[in-house]
């Protein structure tokens, strides 16, 4: 008879496995354990969270009662998940289960206010990035935002760039992998390259890297828009 799971340490003992190995066999691709406690101690009941990708992730923000949005193509693992809630005693009433890829679901759900975003879904280019523009997008004033499996050159960059980003506080990396931001603004999400710190550092020419300063000086001279 399954247990009842009534806190995160209860659902990291139960071990669910809700996803598959190149083989076939049950496994979980699960968060590092800090990022799970670090989600346990943010969230609490009713709070606007979203996350791409699916697992043990999705069983505790429906723990924690969060108003909760998973994103996810993969069927099987939405189903599991359901399932493992449903024989643990934790309620799915407050979350929604996207079943598509992020890139299709995002542009098209409502999003506004939230609290907290995980970026764990599709880790291949542009998928975390359109997750970030999206979801990460739809953040409030201080939402964190968590972006996993920063090895990944996909992530890596995503990181980087927020790292240089004035609306972005950079926080801390969990567990090796996951990083953590708040955000501290709520201006332009997608500003051209020119007012992107990381970009120009990254971008060619000596040439090319002098024009925010020229735009920036013909700004201020109120010739050039922002
Ligand atoms: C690393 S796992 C998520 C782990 C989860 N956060 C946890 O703690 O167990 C990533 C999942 O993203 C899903 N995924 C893959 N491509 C996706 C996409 N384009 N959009 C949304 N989810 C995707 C896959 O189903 C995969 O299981």
């Amino acid at each position: 008879v399954p247990v009842s799971v009534r806190n995160l340490d209860d659902l990291l003992a139960a071990a669910p496995r809700f996803h598959v190995d190149a083989d076939g066999a049950p496994t979980s691709h699960q968060l590092a354990t800090e990022a799970l406690r670090h989600i346990d101690r943010l969230v609490g009941e009713g709070a606007r969270t979203l996350e791409t990708g699916e697992g043990v992730s999705t069983a505790l923000f429906a723990l924690k009662r969060a108003r909760h949005t998973t994103v996810s193509p993969h069927a099987r693992a939405l189903e599991l998940v359901r399932l493992f809630c449903q024989e643990h005693g934790i309620g799915t009433s407050t979350v929604t289960f996207a079943q598509d890829v992020s890139q299709r679901a995002l542009p098209r759900l409502d999003l506004a206010d939230l609290d907290l975003v995980l970026v764990d879904g599709g880790h291949g280019f542009p998928t975390p990035f359109i997750d970030w523009y999206y979801a990460a997008g739809a953040l409030r004033l201080g939402g964190v935002l968590m972006v996993d499996d920063i090895d990944l050159w996909t992530c890596r960059v995503l990181v980087e760039f927020l790292r240089e980003e004035p609306a972005w506080r950079y926080e801390r990396t969990l567990g090796g992998r996951t990083a953590v931001f708040t955000r501290v603004g709520l201006g332009e999400h997608a500003a051209e390259w020119i007012h992107q710190p990381y970009v120009v550092r990254n971008s060619g020419s000596p040439r090319r890297r002098s024009l925010p300063g020229r735009v920036a000086r013909r700004v201020a001279r109120g010739i050039a828009p922002r």
